[in-house]
C-alpha cells in the first residue's frame, strides 16, 4: 500500500513536471519570438539603403554646393551618401570646406572628372561660356561615375532642399525609363514667368527647327522641354540603353551641325538629354523642382508657395550668391562660410 501510494506521488510530480515544463517551453517561445520581432524592427534601420545623391563642385562657385548639400543633410533623416564632382584642381578645397565646418558629420567621396571626355564634343561658340564649364555634362557620364547604386539621384549647385530627400529618391520610375524630370509646363506659376519673361519651356527653345536632322526627329517643336537639374535615374536601365554613348553622338553632331536652339533658354547640356529622353522619361513631383528663381532679378514667387516648396532651383543668369538675385534668404539659410575664405558672397554692402 505505503509502496502504491509512492508511485503515485512520484507520478504526480512527474506530471507536474512536465506541465511545468510544457509552460516553460510555451513562455520561452513567446519571449524570444517577441525577441525575433524586435530584431526584425532593427534590421532595416542598420541596413537602411543609401541614399547616392551627385552633386558637382566648380570653381568659384562651391558655396552653392555647400549650400546644397547642408540644406539636403539638414532636412533628412536618411542614410545620404554625397557624391561631390569635381575637376582634380578643386577637389581639394571642397573637402577642406567640408572637413573643417558642421559637414564634416556627413558621408560623402569625391570624384575626379577628367574634361578629356568632352574633347571634340563642345562646340566653343555659345553666347553664355560659363554653361559650357566641363561640370555642366557631368549628369551624362553618371554610370560611369557611380558604380555602386542602382537608383541615384543627380542634383544641379544651384538648388536648395527644403523636403525630406527621400521623397525625391523614392519617385516612381517606369518599367523601360532611365531617368525621371520634370516637365517644363507642370506649374501654372511657370506659365506666368513664361508670358512675363519671355522664357523657354517647349523644344524650340532648344533645337535649332530649320536644321533638318532636327525635323527628322519628328518631335513637334511645342512639345514642353523638361530640366535636368533635377534628375532621378535607374543606372542600370541607363547602362541597358547607352545612354551616355546617344547622348555624346548628339553632342558631336552638334559640333558639326549647329543643331542647338541660338536662344538656348538653359543650358547645352538640356538639347541632347531633350532628344535622347523624349516620350521615355517618368515625371518628377513639380513641388520637387520649382525652377527659374534665377531667370530675373524682379520676378518673384509668393513666400507661401515657396514654402510648399521642397526643392528650389536658381536656374538662370541670377544665382543667390551674386547680387542682384531673388529669394536670397532662403538660399543663405543653409549657406556655410568658407573656412579658407576664398569663397565671398557678393552681396550690396559688402
Ligand atoms: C532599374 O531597371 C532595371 C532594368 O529595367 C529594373 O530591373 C529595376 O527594377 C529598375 N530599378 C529601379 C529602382 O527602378
Amino acid at each position: 500500500m505505503a509502496l502504491l501510494k509512492k508511485i503515485n506521488q512520484i507520478l504526480l510530480l512527474l506530471l507536474i513536471l512536465t506541465v511545468c515544463a510544457i509552460l516553460y517551453n510555451k513562455v520561452h517561445k513567446a519571449s524570444s519570438a517577441l525577441r525575433n520581432e524586435a530584431d526584425d524592427l532593427e534590421s532595416p534601420k542598420e541596413m537602411e539603403e543609401e541614399i547616392p545623391v551627385v552633386i558637382c563642385a566648380a570653381a568659384g562657385r562651391m558655396g552653392a554646393t555647400v549650400a546644397a548639400i547642408s540644406s539636403i543633410y539638414s532636412n533628412t533623416e536618411a542614410n545620404v551618401l554625397f557624391y561631390i564632382v569635381g575637376l582634380k584642381n578643386t577637389i581639394p578645397h571642397i573637402r577642406k570646406w567640408i572637413e573643417n565646418s558642421k559637414l564634416k558629420e556627413i558621408k560623402f567621396k569625391t570624384v575626379e572628372f577628367n574634361p578629356m571626355v568632352l574633347k571634340g564634343k563642345i562646340r566653343q561658340d555659345a553666347s553664355r561660356p560659363e554653361l559650357l564649364q566641363p561640370l555642366n555634362f557631368v549628369r551624362f557620364y553618371l554610370p560611369l561615375l557611380i558604380q555602386k547604386h542602382e537608383k541615384v539621384i543627380y542634383l544641379d549647385d544651384d538648388v536648395i532642399v527644403q523636403g525630406d530627400i527621400q521623397e525625391l529618391y523614392d519617385t516612381k520610375l517606369a518599367p523601360g525609363h532611365a531617368a525621371a524630370f520634370s516637365d517644363d509646363c507642370d506649374l501654372p506659376s511657370t506659365h506666368e514667368m513664361v508670358r512675363s519673361v519671355g522664357m523657354q519651356n517647349t523644344y524650340m527653345g532648344f533645337l535649332d527647327y530649320r536644321k533638318q536632322a532636327i525635323r527628322d526627329l519628328g518631335i513637334s517643336p511645342s512639345t514642353c522641354s523638361f530640366n535636368p537639374g533635377v534628375i532621378v535615374a535607374n543606372m542600370t536601365e541607363w547602362k541597358n540603353q547607352r545612354v551616355t554613348k546617344q547622348l555624346e553622338k548628339w553632342m558631336q553632331r552638334n559640333v558639326e551641325e549647329n543643331l542647338y536652339s541660338s536662344t538656348l533658354g538653359g543650358g547645352v547640356a538640356t538639347s541632347p538629354m531633350l532628344i535622347v529622353f523624349h516620350g521615355k522619361h517618368s515625371t518628377i513631383n513639380p513641388m520637387w523642382h520649382i525652377r527659374h528663381l534665377g531667370w530675373s532679378p524682379d520676378t518673384r514667387y509668393s513666400e507661401h508657395f515657396l514654402q510648399e516648396a521642397k526643392l528650389l532651383h536658381w536656374n538662370g543668369r541670377y544665382k543667390p550668391w551674386d547680387y542682384p538675385s531673388v529669394h536670397t534668404d532662403l538660399w543663405e539659410n543653409w549657406f556655410i562660410p568658407d573656412p579658407s575664405g576664398k569663397f565671398k558672397l557678393t552681396r550690396p554692402d559688402s
